[in-house]
């Protein structure tokens, strides 16, 4: 009985553990959103013509993705936090430091989802792990496009 009881507790727990996490990836996700739509606004120079399409598919994305973050807190029946990571967004025209910005903030979104998976891992959710992984790829793949658009 009381091994049972124990080990519902550890449960509760880490599913806590893991509705936290996931809050900061929505709140991460959040700042995103607000990031790239500041930049796809004010980018300019000769970059503006493609950087403003490139940061409103970032726009998307980042909606797409806080979307699956905040069905998983459902699913988890968490609360899904609506405000944004404090994280100031440096205010710039510039488009090479927009990217660096945006470099900055996918490689903490690949943290974010990095220490998630394995907290998804152990509660036994294989469907959440997919889509949560999928997200996870979409960071890092924007990681190494970021690493790319900023080499000379
Ligand atoms: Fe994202
Ligand atoms: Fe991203």
């Amino acid at each position: 009985m009381t091994r049972h009881h124990s080990s519902i507790e550890a449960e509760g727990m880490s599913e806590k553990q893991l509705v936290n996490a996931l809050n900061r990836a929505l709140a991460w996700e959040l700042r995103a959103i607000a990031l790239y739509a500041h930049y796809s606004a004010y980018v300019s120079g000769i970059h503006r013509l493609h950087l403003t399409a490139h940061f409103n598919n970032e726009v998307n994305e980042s909606v797409t993705h806080a979307a699956t973050v905040r069905s998983a807190i459902v699913k988890l029946d968490g609360t899904a936090i609506t405000e944004r990571d404090d994280t100031p967004i440096v205010h710039t025209s510039n488009y090479k430091e927009m990217l660096t910005e945006a470099y900055e903030t996918e490689k903490k979104a690949v943290e974010t989802y990095r220490q998630i998976l394995p907290l998804v891992e152990k509660i036994g959710d294989t469907e959440l792990y997919d889509s949560l992984e999928v997200v996870y790829f979409d960071e890092q793949r924007s990681v190494e496009e970021l690493r790319m658009m900023l080499k000379d």
